[in-house]
């Protein structure tokens, strides 16, 4: 199924041309290409100023039909998903797109069984095994939809999560293997059932044999349930506009933002970027090291790949475990010909012995991709010279939770690439760089920077905030007029290539993660001796950027290491270890400006060890606090 792939540099040029002359045309013909069951009235129906944006609106469909009937007769019997996992010596799992789609029918009456019926939210809180790919089609085959949160989050972030997108049912697993070892999800997930009142049904996946404490009445065995269901499930005829899925993404205030995506627009986005941008031919092994639990394993582990027909590898694992060579056994054991991952996966890898990397026979990778956050200039020559030994085009995909699928990436071995460039949009995108005024700056050939926004809707464009609207509104599409915002800084040469410069906004990106730098403020500040903190983010070799935290305690509280692991541990039980800060620094006061704002910016330079540039500081309320605070006086 390699039908969307252009062939060459020229196609893309006219792709693009014409995406930008007669968007709808151009997206029509994509669209005609997947199974509807019937066809949509109007292609494109949007207004930024609402916002509000329908693709294929009337179109009926439903996207477990593209991953798996429709490939029945042709591919049933080639593999959809091949599981890794995360001990060596356990037996890997090929499944072939017939048994996906028996897996999948099976248990999506589970859910029926169980009470579940389209429109009711189902959270997913599971280790990357293939049962989540099979709930969470599960859930789209039946029209329910599916919310994944990641399984490094902790209870209260669960809970939170759960009780924001009104969820009835929770699918877990008793526990999980992560390296050497072995964290209970169930007693997280009991934890966090504590304040979801909401949740009617749990569902265990048994991935160990350790007994599990299970409620009488309320938590049921995956398998126990299975015995008890019907094997076909018709799918559900879905509108494209009827959601798919809910994924939780950090924002700038405490509270994360559920973004909805719905049905046809996400199955074509994420369909034609996966063919465009990777390339992929008929026998291609193709592995997305993400998590399920992010965007990237919703849209390319599972999605797109599907929809595709191609065949996806799933790990359990994690990078060193059992060494540092696990990716490159893996590569070397599937044949992977794609691997994609992220940055700070590749600078963890580049800091160990090149024996790692040599003792594995790399020879069946054709292309090297990158996700989640800049990769600088070192890690990108690493991974091109030692992984792809110069025969492998690495592609720079830039993109988010809020787009759905790649927007600027280079198309493997057509378009031209270059370290720390994700180069150039793909057909549909069109990318605006804009000023300190809220211009739109020119596009001519001179070399520009500025902030990164996006005029003109593409097809898997998260439609809103699940519950909240006004906040989409605001996040994304007042900042600058009729255009969508990235949150993203970006430089664009003179032959157009983008080159995305990091977050403008308050998010931090650690290890490829996003996190809102204010919900860590606010654990922080849960602690009894703490009375306010800043969080920022500073330059880490390894992980992209590390979290400082500025605390300002209350008087008469000395500063210890014992209150330094107390409040990481707060932020570890509220938000999960993702969100730990690297580095706190007791002070007396934070840099204010006289309306009271704190001013991240000079506390971003002291963080980065860059004081001798720190600007005005003459307006501050509080001046003298930055030379406490440069001398790190209080620590
Ligand atoms: C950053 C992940 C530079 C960016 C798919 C974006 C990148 C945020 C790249 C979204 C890239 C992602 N180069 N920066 N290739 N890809 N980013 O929602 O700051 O987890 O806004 O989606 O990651 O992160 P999210």
């Amino acid at each position: 199924m390699e039908n969307l792939q252009l062939r060459s540099f020229a196609d893309y040029k006219k792709a693009y041309k014409k995406s930008i002359t007669d968007p709808e045309a151009f997206w029509d013909e994509i669209a005609t290409t997947f199974k509807w069951q019937k066809k949509w009235d109007s292609t494109l129906e949007w207004d930024f100023e609402k916002p509000e944006v329908k693709w294929f609106k009337g179109g009926k469909l439903n996207i477990t039909e593209n991953c798996l009937d429709r490939h029945l007769e042709t591919l049933g019997n080639k593999t959809a998903i091949i599981w890794e996992p995360n001990d060596p010596d356990e037996e890997s799992r090929y499944i072939t797109y017939r048994q996906l789609f028996v897996k999948v029918s099976h248990f999506a009456n589970v859910l029926k069984n169980n009470g579940i019926k389209k429109g009711d939210k189902v959270c997913l809180y599971m280790p990357m095994i293939p049962e989540l790919a099979i709930a969470m089609l599960a859930c789209a085959r039946i029209g329910a939809v599916h919310s994944i949160v990641f399984a490094g989050f902790s209870s209260s972030a669960i809970a939170r999560r759960i009780n924001d997108s009104n969820c009835k049912m929770l699918v877990t697993a008793n526990e999980v293997y992560r390296g050497a070892k072995k964290v209970n999800l169930k007693e997280m997930c009991d934890k966090a059932l504590e304040e979801t009142p909401g949740i009617e049904t749990v569902i265990v996946y048994r991935r160990t044999v350790e007994p599990t404490p299970m409620k009488e009445g309320r938590d049921k065995f995956w398998f126990d349930e299975l015995q008890k269901a019907e094997k076909e499930c018709p799918a559900e005829v879905m509108d494209a506009e009827d959601l798919l899925f809910i994924l939780y993404t950090s924002g700038s205030t405490g509270k994360p933002k559920g973004m909805v995506h719905t049905v046809g627009g996400y199955m074509v986005g994420t369909t034609y970027t996966f063919q465009n941008v990777f390339q992929l031919e008929k026998d291609d092994v193709y592995w997305c090291t993400a998590d399920i639990g992010w965007i990237t394993g919703h849209s390319y582990i599972i999605y797109g790949p599907l929809a595709s027909g191609a065949t996806t590898v799933m790990f359990e694992g994690i990078p060193s475990y059992p060494d540092y060579g696990r990716f490159w056994d893996i590569v070397d054991k599937l044949k992977v010909t794609h691997f994609y991952t992220a940055p700070t996966a590749i600078r963890s890898l580049a800091k160990q012995p090149l024996n790692f990397v040599e003792s594995h026979d790399l020879s069946s990778l054709k292309v090297l991709g990158s996700v989640g956050e800049p990769i600088n200039e070192e890690a990108w020559h690493w991974y091109n010279d030692n992984i792809g030994k110069g025969n492998c085009p690495v592609v720079d995909t830039w993109w988010q939770t809020e787009t759905g699928a790649i927007m600027i990436s280079p198309l493997a071995g057509i378009t031209p690439t270059r370290p720390t460039f994700a180069t150039l949009p793909l057909p549909g995108v069109q990318p605006a760089l804009m000023d300190d005024q809220g211009e739109e700056i020119p596009n001519t050939s001179e070399p520009v920077e500025g902030r990164l926004a996006i005029k003109f809707p593409w097809p898997s464009i998260a439609r809103t905030i699940y519950g909240d609207h006004q906040r989409y509104k605001e996040v994304y599409f007042s900042t600058f007029k009729n255009k969508y915002f990235t949150g993203d800084g970006a430089y664009r040469d003179a032959t157009g290539n983008y080159r995305i410069t990091g977050r403008v906004d308050d998010i931090v990106i650690v290890s490829g993660h996003n996190l809102g730098t204010a919900a860590i403020e606010n654990a922080i500040d849960e602690h009894e001796h703490v009375v306010e903190s800043a969080v920022v983010g500073f330059p880490h070799e390894v992980k992209g950027n590390a979290l400082y935290a500025y605390v300002i305690l209350y008087n008469k509280v000395e500063p210890s290491e014992e209150l330094e692991k107390e409040i990481k541990n707060i932020v570890s039980q509220t938000l999960g270890p993702i969100a730990k800060p690297e580095k706190i620094q007791f002070v007396s006061g934070l840099p204010k400006t006289r309306s009271g704002k704190i001013m991240r910016r000079i506390l971003r330079k002291i963080a980065s060890n860059d004081t001798e540039n720190l600007g005005d500081t003459s307006t501050l309320l509080n001046p003298e606090v930055v030379e406490e605070i440069k001398s790190g006086a209080l620590n």
